[in-house]
């Protein structure tokens, strides 16, 4: 063995002891895992589509499409891609990182918090408790639920509803690289029977999280909820958290690397509501849902990934997103507590 091969020998023994062999995978490996889990569950009969907004009843509940997002921008896809279903929750991350990135990552910390509550996404007792335990207005929420979702709308600076809703809308645009537009049906349909999130929008302006018009904040919650994504928007706007903020299909810098992490820390803790907890445990990813059907998980610096398929189990989250996505992930050594094993 001369001085070179050895070296050569070194550095693959090095690259398999610090599992490096598993962030270099190759494409066909990438495809191959997204055929795996999108042929293992396609037929998977679990969940029931969410129906306290109406128009959700009636989404097609066999719709199915997985895409994972890599460095080059590439995309790796199984089933539909095109048919597009409401991003609903999945919003709350891009517009607690817009305030994160126009006010700084203490804002969203100071006026809102970044704990986890454990409970449903649209609980009034965890405000209540709250209230009970730390005082009102206290920091002890988070933009990821659905009290801090609609104060964190509430923070977008503009001077009118509209140029808030432009502001909101063309952050989101970044993320997936293209124009989206607003599922009218969903947007009307939950707008006629979102009581609920308007006592809650009363409710965050009489404890102080809530600066003022909570109608208007609804109101654009409830929009920005109602955009219509399809799978690869949504893994293109995974993967632009999984690089840095760059949109690694466009190459704009979306937003600034350093407040990226702030982003995946409250998906980690918040992402799959009361069941982030066990998510984390079994896949180790900042991942977020939506009752449209809608998962997106980021494994920072290796991929972003995003599956929508309809039936949600009872904490409201995509029954067949979470295994494929969990599959497909530990297939390719995207847990980051991992050091890229795969498993
Ligand atoms: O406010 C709501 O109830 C819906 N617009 C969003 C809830 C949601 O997506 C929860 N996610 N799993």
């Amino acid at each position: 063995m001369n001085r070179w091969t050895r070296f050569g020998v070194a550095v693959v023994a090095l690259a398999v002891v610090f599992g490096v062999g598993a962030s270099t995978q190759q494409p066909a490996d990438i495809q191959k895992a997204v055929d795996a889990a999108y042929a293992k569950y396609k037929g998977l009969q679990e969940g029931k589509n969410a129906d306290y907004i109406p128009a959700l009843a009636k989404v097609d509940a066999n719709l199915f499409g997985i895409a994972v997002v890599t460095a080059d921008g590439k995309a790796y896809t199984a089933g539909d891609l095109k048919t597009e279903v409401s991003i609903q929750s999945i919003s709350k991350v891009f517009t607690a990182a817009q305030v994160i990135q126009e006010q700084g990552l203490e804002s969203i910390e100071k006026q809102i918090g970044v704990d986890a509550t454990g409970a449903r996404f649209n609980s009034i007792i965890a405000v209540e408790a709250v209230k009970t335990v730390v005082g009102a207005g206290s920091p002890e929420m988070n933009p990821l639920v659905n009290p801090g979702a609609i104060s964190a709308t509430s923070m977008v600076k503009g001077a009118t509803s509209d140029e808030v809703w432009k502001k909101i809308i063309g952050f989101h645009n970044d993320f997936a690289g293209r124009q989206l537009t607003v599922l009218q049906d969903v947007y009307k349909s939950e707008s006629d029977t979102n009581q609920r999130n308007q006592a809650i929008g009363a409710l965050m302006l009489a404890y102080g999280y809530i600066k003022s018009n909570w109608q208007q904040a609804v109101d654009l919650y409830t929009r920005q909820c109602s955009i219509g994504v399809n799978t690869k928007d949504l893994a293109t706007m995974a993967a632009t958290l999984a690089f840095g903020g760059k949109n690694p299909v466009t190459g704009k810098q979306v937003m600034d690397a350093a407040k990226v992490p702030g982003v995946l820390a409250i998906m980690a803790t918040a992402g799959l509501y009361d069941d982030s907890g066990k998510w984390l445990y079994h896949t180790g990813l900042p991942a977020k849902s939506g009752v449209g059907g809608g998962i997106i998980a980021v494994s920072p610096g290796k991929f972003g990934i995003a599956v929508i398929a309809p039936p949600l189990d009872d904490a409201g989250n995509s029954v067949k997103a979470q295994k494929a996505i969990a599959d497909i992930s530990n297939a390719l050594g995207g847990n980051p507590y991992a050091g890229g094993r795969t498993f």
